[in-house]
C-alpha cells in the first residue's frame, strides 16, 4: 500500500449544507477582509506563498485585500502571451487577474465561483485594475460553465479542498483542458487519512 496513489473517496456530506456554510465564510472575506480569519488572507498571504511584487502591481488592492488561496499556481510556471486560461473559484479575483496580465491582450481568462459577493468583488477589481480580458462567471466547479477543450492553462487556489468530490471536480477541469494543456493547482494536501466525523464536520471545512 506505502507507494500506492490513494484515490480520494467522494465524502458523504450534505452538498447543499457545505455550499451555503462555504458561500457565508467566503461572503465575509469578500465584504470584511480585515474582519479576521483563521486562515491567512490579504497581501500578507501573497508575500507567505511567493506572490512577487511585479505581479500584484496595478492590481486593484480590493482583489489583494480578499486574496485566501491556499498556495502559489505561479509557482508552477508564468503563463504565456495568448493563453486561455480557466480560474477555478476565483474568488476576490487576484490570481484570474494576475494571469490576465501574464497572457495579454490576445489570452483569455474565465473565473468561475459560486459565492456572489466574490464575484461582484472581482468584477469590480478588473474595472479597477484597468483590466478587460478576465470575466467571472457564476456556476460550481464540479460543473464549470467552459466548453470542451477550450483551456490552455487551468488554475485553482485552494478550492479543491472544498469539494466533497475532488475526482469528479478532477474530471471537469480535464474537461474544459485542451490535450496537452497544464493544470496549475495550490492546494492543501493531507498525508494521513482524515477521520470520518472530523469530514462530516462542516466547520473544519469551511476553513
Ligand atoms: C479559499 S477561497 C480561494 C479564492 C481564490 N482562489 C483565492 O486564491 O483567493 C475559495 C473560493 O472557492 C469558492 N468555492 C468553494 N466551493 C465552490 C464550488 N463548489 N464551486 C464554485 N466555487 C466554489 C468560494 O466561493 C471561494 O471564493
Amino acid at each position: 500500500m506505502e507507494n500506492q496513489a490513494r484515490v480520494a473517496q467522494p465524502v458523504d456530506v450534505d452538498t447543499d449544507t457545505l455550499r451555503k456554510a462555504i458561500q457565508d465564510e467566503y461572503k465575509e472575506v469578500a465584504e470584511n477582509p480585515g474582519k479576521g480569519f483563521h486562515f491567512h488572507t490579504g497581501r500578507r498571504l501573497a508575500g507567505i506563498v511567493g506572490y512577487k511584487d511585479e505581479w500584484l502591481t496595478g492590481i486593484s488592492e480590493s482583489a489583494i485585500e480578499s486574496f485566501a488561496g491556499t498556495g502559489n499556481p505561479f509557482a508552477m510556471g508564468e503563463l504565456a502571451a495568448g493563453e486561455k486560461v480557466v480560474d477555478v473559484g476565483s474568488g476576490g479575483g487576484i490570481d484570474s487577474l494576475i494571469a490576465a496580465r501574464m497572457v495579454g491582450a490576445t489570452g483569455e481568462v474565465v473565473g468561475v465561483d459560486m459565492t456572489p459577493e466574490m464575484l461582484t468583488k472581482a468584477r469590480g477589481a478588473a474595472v479597477e485594475s484597468g483590466i478587460d480580458n478576465a470575466e467571472f462567471r457564476e456556476a460550481y466547479m464540479e460543473e464549470l460553465p467552459v466548453p470542451d477543450g477550450w483551456a490552455d492553462v487551468l488554475i485553482s487556489n485552494g478550492v479543491l479542498n472544498l469539494t466533497p468530490d475532488k475526482q469528479k471536480v478532477l474530471r471537469e477541469m480535464f474537461r474544459v483542458l485542451r490535450p496537452g494543456g497544464r493544470l496549475q493547482i495550490g492546494d492543501i494536501m493531507v498525508s494521513r487519512e482524515v477521520p470520518a466525523n472530523a469530514k462530516q464536520e462542516i466547520a473544519l471545512w469551511t476553513g
